[in-house]
């Protein structure tokens, strides 16, 4: 999930502005605006959780300026280099508590106010609450405005709005760790986030200190959606829950879901070849129209309705009510994540805004399917130990959903609202995610006609015109590289979030040591992680078969190499173990994706059915509206198909092709 930012080039954190102690300057606060920035935190997501101290931060001279606005007798800094590089790394934060010559800049009441019992801090490994997130503030305002060296010791990225509002922030983000490094820091408005683009600091944060953070703003706007599903769940909740959930997705139940998955692309297949017979395409091309992307959404809600909780949406033939209400509910959850003020927690909100009362009753219709499903299940329970359940004949088993396990498990927590958290959370986890990479791969196989030819020789060999089984899936070795590579190139979701919870240190790795401090907010960018040439060399290319060498990298020793040998034998796919954290499509460490090995081979079988079957051109009506080239990078916002953030990597377009029936 990730934030649309909306940068503030007026206030308070303006860069601009930026005051360096030592250097004349000219400089105004406008304390309204810092007091608004402070009061609007507690408004927005970035509030909430628990923070730390902060003591050391370094304390203001008092000066006896306007109580509105503070000027000092400076000449401007051109360029705002105050901040350390990788090579020049910050020094020491002074200590606090001294009420010093050095708060330049800052008003005369600065440093009382941190004495407000209001603004004392919470105690490390609980809840962020205002304070911390106040005192996060503080950091930066005096990084900014008292000329101090930053507690974080990190570098404030400087840059145009445009670098990341269009839609694609993470390719924003991409070229500021090009210009700062690991980690550096995002200020806009009264927000601030670290940004880590580093494999040894990733392992640190997601492994290896991973009780020391949590999901911070995704958990608070996920929140009324998932409820205490896995994503947003507190800890307490979510250890419980992990504990249930993460045996429902047994060997023996993978196995039968592979047949699942070829019946759900049975609908697919039909539909497609519906498609191709039309011979509606473009100029002179012989064939079908048709929009992959949204081909995709759909068979894969239709897999994930029915391996979930048993439910046939048929979406790919049809648009039931309860369809536009899982639409809803996506767009809701993706609206939410990009916008910087939660209005719908605002009183009446719910009641008044057109939007929000259309989203409820969506919501509702969801909500009373899952109900009735949570009931039947329910209804015709049989309890069974864990062990029992794992040795299923799930060939004889009417109802082989993954809620019947975690209904029918012993000692289970069968609470209708938590089981409809648990089913929520997966129906959104699992479905974008899957339907992203489906429409990804086919892009870059249509841009590579060689791989394409490549892969499909494997799927004729292995597969002919059967259905996948799971051996099936283990010998076309070639189709499950491509997928991986897919998801290094367009990582779903690009960005983790987390917020610091208990203050500590980050390792340096490739990048630069840092303190994260108590109720800081990160985004971990797997899209930098993905495309660092340092660990993946002719990154933004796709090569499926890079994942059969080995490589390590002299030049960055703390990062230990990718290695074939850690996954081939072992797993479907290149994980996080085998790049040392450089590759991390389903995230790593304690909250690391529990769906892996289910998308992998559902992403398999879909492609595999659909590939053998049919050829794709793009669309050549769509390639003549613009004149950037197809093979062009689709981050380029005149590219035909392009590029957009939500919770995932969508195309900006959509993907429009031209199909035929495969000639074989
Ligand atoms: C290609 C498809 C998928 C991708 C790329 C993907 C990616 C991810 C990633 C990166 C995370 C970690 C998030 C974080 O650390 O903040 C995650 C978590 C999660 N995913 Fe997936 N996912 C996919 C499919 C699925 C499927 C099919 C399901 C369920 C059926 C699922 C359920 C979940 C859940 C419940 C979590 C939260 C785990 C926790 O916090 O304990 N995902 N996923």
């Amino acid at each position: 999930m990730t934030h649309k930012v909306h940068l503030q080039p007026s206030t308070l954190l303006s860069s601009k502005r930026r005051a360096k102690k030592g250097n004349n300057f000219e400089m105004k606060i406008n304390t309204a605006a810092l007091a608004a920035a402070l009061w609007g935190s507690s408004f927005t997501h970035v509030a909430a959780f628990a923070p730390s101290h902060l003591l050391t931060a370094p304390a203001c001279r008092i000066s006896s300026s306007s109580l509105f606005s503070l000027e000092t007798k400076e000449k401007p800094v051109e360029e705002a280099s105050a901040e350390p590089t990788q090579d020049t790394p910050a020094p020491p934060a002074p200590a606090a508590e001294t009420k010093s010559e050095e708060s330049e800049g800052l008003p005369w009441w600065w440093s009382y106010i941190w004495d407000l019992p209001a603004l004392q801090l919470g105690t490390p490994g609980t809840d962020i609450t205002f304070a911390d997130t106040a005192h996060v503030l503080r950091t930066n305002i005096e990084q900014i405005y008292g000329g101090y060296p930053s507690l974080d010791q990190c570098p404030l990225a400087e840059g145009e709005i445009t670098d990341i509002a269009d839609g694609t922030m993470f390719i924003g983000l991409q070229r500021y760790a090009q210009q700062y490094g690991s980690p550096y820091k995002l200020c806009f408005g009264p927000k601030s986030f670290l940004v880590i683009s580093d494999p040894v600091q990733a392992k640190h944060i997601l492994r290896d200190a991973n009780t020391l953070y949590d999901k911070g703003i995704l958990a608070e706007i996920l929140k009324p959606i998932m409820g205490k599903g896995l994503i947003p769940a507190d800890p307490e909740t979510w250890s419980v829950r992990r504990r249930a959930i993460v045996p429902a997705f047994h060997k023996a139940w993978l196995n039968h879901m592979v047949g699942l998955f070829g019946y759900c692309n049975e609908g697919l297949i039909d539909s497609l070849n519906k498609a191709s017979e039309k011979n509606d395409a473009p100029g002179g091309q012989k064939g079908g129209k048709i929009e992959m992307e949204e081909k995709f959404c759909s068979v894969a809600l239709d897999i994930i309705g029915l391996s979930v909780f048993n439910y046939e949406f048929g979406s790919v033939s049809d648009e039931s009510p309860v369809i536009k209400a899982v639409y809803s509910a996506l767009v809701e959850a993706e609206h939410r994540s990009m916008t910087p003020a939660p209005y719908w927690d605002l009183p009446f909100a719910n009641e008044l805004v057109p939007r929000l009362r259309k989203f409820n009753s969506d919501l509702k219709i969801l909500d009373d399917v899952l109900t009735d499903l949570i009931n039947r299940a329910k209804n015709s329970r049989q309890v069974e130990d864990i062990e029992e359940l794992e040795k299923r004949d799930y060939a004889n088993v009417k109802d082989p959903s993954l809620l019947r396990f975690l209904v029918d498990m012993r000692g289970a927590d069968i609470d209708n609202k938590q089981l409809r958290d648990d089913l929520m959370t997966m129906l959104i986890a699992g479905h974008e995610t899957t339907a992203a990479v489906l429409t990804w791969a086919l892009f870059e196989l249509t841009k590579h006609p060689e791989k394409m030819a490549k892969v499909r020789a494997e799927i004729d060999e292995v597969l002919g015109d059967r259905n996948p089984t799971y051996d099936d899936i283990k010998n076309m070795k070639y189709l499950r590289l491509v997928v991986a590579e897919t998801l290094r190139l367009y990582p779903e979701p690009p960005l983790l979030i987390r917020r610091c919870r208990t203050e500590n240190k980050l390792p340096k790795g490739g990048g630069r040591e840092a303190t994260v401090i108590r109720g800081m907010d990160i985004f971990l960018s797997l899209y930098n992680l993905h495309h660092d040439e340092r660990f993946w060399p002719n990154a933004n290319e796709f090569i499926p078969e890079r994942w059969e060498s080995k490589y390590v990298n002299p030049e960055v020793p703390e990062w230990a190499g990718y290695d074939p040998d850690k996954w081939m034998n072992t797993n479907l796919y290149p994980n996080e173990v085998a790049s040392d954290f450089a590759y991390l499509p389903f995230g790593g460490g304690a909250r690391k994706c529990v769906g892996d090995e289910f998308a992998t081979l559902e992403a398999t079988v879909t492609l595999a059915m659909v590939l053998r079957r049919f050829e794709f051109e793009f669309d050549s009506s769509k390639l003549a509206e613009t004149k950037v080239d197809i093979m062009a990078h689709p981050e380029d916002l005149e590219h035909a198909v392009g590029m957009r953030t939500g919770a995932t990597i969508h195309t900006r377009k959509g993907l429009h092709m031209v199909i035929r029936k495969r000639e074989l």
